[in-house]
């Protein structure tokens, strides 16, 4: 049986770079990534490795795009697991802070998604990694809290658009894990957090069951809850 094609995006560290790991160890899955550390695109990808995509760049999203589908004609599952944070009282915010923050936690999962959905076919999966912040208000959070809330909006309205080709789509509202996005925070206990590693079994599992359900909300918290 061929092996299932899956893109985890934003696998230079933290949550993707776990997730990409996990992956690679199943024998019957060819997992790629991509971020800015990636290495350069070559003829032909090789298993578990990480690509060359700066997400903050469209041209770069739609050449990448471009590139994957003339390797791949086909994608089982695409992980949504780049980003980063802008931590912040909103009278010391930067307009173009604000628009880096956006194009990349928001406006690059939309245009690869929009790329890339042409290879998705029945049974596949769309997960996005978006946060508590998704979900509700934190201070000096706001610019973060607004991107993620944006696309947990983004997957509701693409889980209805590809219902009818058995598409599925999972929105992950994740509390803390401990990667690289809290380093330089004050005031957060990382023995609480959830473990990289343990949120990239939790996030493979997703595509692993079977494909005649859909979990479409998900909040996954460590047990002490909201940290
Ligand atoms: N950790 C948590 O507690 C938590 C909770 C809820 C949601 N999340 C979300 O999970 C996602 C991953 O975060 P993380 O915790 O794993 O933090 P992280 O270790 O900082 O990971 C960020 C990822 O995004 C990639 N990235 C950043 N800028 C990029 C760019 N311009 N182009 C391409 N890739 C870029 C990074 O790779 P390169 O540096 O190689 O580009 C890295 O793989 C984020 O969306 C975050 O908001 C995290």
């Amino acid at each position: 049986m061929e092996s299932k094609k899956i893109l985890v995006v934003g696998a230079g560290s933290g949550i993707g770079r776990s997730l990409l790991e996990k992956l690679n160890a199943i024998p019957e899955y060819f997992p790629i990534g991509i971020s800015r550390r990636g290495r350069p695109l070559e003829e032909s990808f090789e298993k578990g490795k990480n690509y060359y995509c700066d997400l903050g760049d469209p041209n770069q999203i739609v050449k990448f795009s471009k590139e994957l589908l003339e390797r791949w004609n086909k994608i089982d599952a695409i992980y949504f697991a780049s980003g980063d944070g802008l931590f912040l009282k909103i009278e010391d915010l930067e307009w173009e802070d604000l628009q880096k923050h956006l194009a990349l936690n928001l406006s690059a999962p939309i245009l690869l998604t929009s790329k890339l959905l042409p290879a998705l076919g029945k049974g596949s999966l769309l997960c996005y990694i978006s946060s508590t912040a998704g979900k509700q208000g934190f201070p000096e959070s706001s610019p973060y809290c607004a991107s993620k809330h944006g696309l947990a909006g983004f997957a509701k309205a693409i889980r209805e658009e590809v219902k009818g080709r058995g598409i599925r789509v999972t929105t992950v509202y994740a509390g803390a894990i401990d990667t690289p996005i809290w380093d330089g925070r004050e005031g957060f206990k990382r023995e609480d957090m959830i473990p990289s590693n343990d949120a990239a079994i939790f996030l493979e599992s997703l595509y692993s069951q079977p494909a005649t359900l859909n979990q479409d909300e998900i909040l996954l918290l460590p047990p002490k809850g909201i940290l």
